[in-house]
């Protein structure tokens, strides 16, 4: 059992790990401004707005591993690479494991580029998000070795418009996005976030990006 932190926990990829994390038997925390009305069993609320860092940072005492499930959107466009970092100083200080959920605009589309993100077909009004995302897998991938982290991107059709069913079946790749025989790239939230909590369970990505897709 571990102490598992979600910070986003409550929306649409953290209230995923939660609920998976949660049932798991691990004691989760979720941090977000609100807490929902309709809560998981177990699971401890606490509202904290982020860009406190000083309550964020009392809000993460105590956790084994501190997921970010944070989406720059709203009060968070442009200012995530400044949460994300806190987040990393507080794991770097108390020695704890940070997992951040990104995008999929990030990954290659074949092993030798370009990222999705960069390609035509990429939707326009996803670009700010997909480039805030990336800049902080940067951002990790220079941090310090003692820093303990992993990144994971969805499939690129990932998304609360598209929740799908947890199946238990899907694939882990690395930076090149999976595609499925018909070149579909999909995960349901449920399968994504099992993904997450195995990660957390039996670690296989210190210091790397993983994705994950069927
Ligand atoms: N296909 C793709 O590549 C794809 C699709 C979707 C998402 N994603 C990625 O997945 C990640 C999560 O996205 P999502 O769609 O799951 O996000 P989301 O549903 O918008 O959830 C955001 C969470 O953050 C919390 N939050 C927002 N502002 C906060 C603040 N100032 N302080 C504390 N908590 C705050 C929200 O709760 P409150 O509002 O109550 O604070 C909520 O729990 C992002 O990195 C996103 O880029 C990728």
């Amino acid at each position: 059992m571990a102490r598992i932190t979600v910070v986003g926990g409550t929306g649409y990829a953290g209230g995923n790990i939660v609920r998976e994390a949660a049932q798991r038997g691990h004691e989760v925390t979720a941090i977000s401004r609100k807490a929902p009305a309709d809560k998981t069993r177990g699971v401890t609320y606490v509202e904290v707005d982020v860009l406190d860092s000083a309550a964020l940072a009392a809000a993460l005492e105590g956790a084994d591993v501190i997921v970010g499930a944070l989406s720059p959107r709203g009060a968070l466009e442009g200012k995530m690479a400044g949460v994300a970092k806190d987040l990393a100083d507080v794991a770097q200080a108390s020695g704890t494991r940070l997992g951040m959920v990104g995008g999929a605009g990030s990954l290659l589309a074949s092993p030798n580029g370009p990222t999705l993100a960069s390609g035509e077909d990429f939707p326009e009004e996803y670009k700010p998000e997909a480039l805030e995302m990336a800049g902080i897998l940067d951002d990790l991938r220079a941090s310090d070795e003692a820093l303990d982290w992993f990144y994971v991107s969805p499939a690129a059709n990932f998304g609360a418009y598209n929740p799908g069913e947890h199946t238990g079946t899907f694939r882990i790749g690395g930076d090149v996005l999976i595609v499925d025989d018909e070149g579909n790239s999909e995960i349901s939230g449920a399968d994504f976030a099992q993904a997450i909590v195995d990660e957390i369970e039996k670690p296989a990505h210190r210091r790397e990006r993983f994705s994950v897709a069927y």
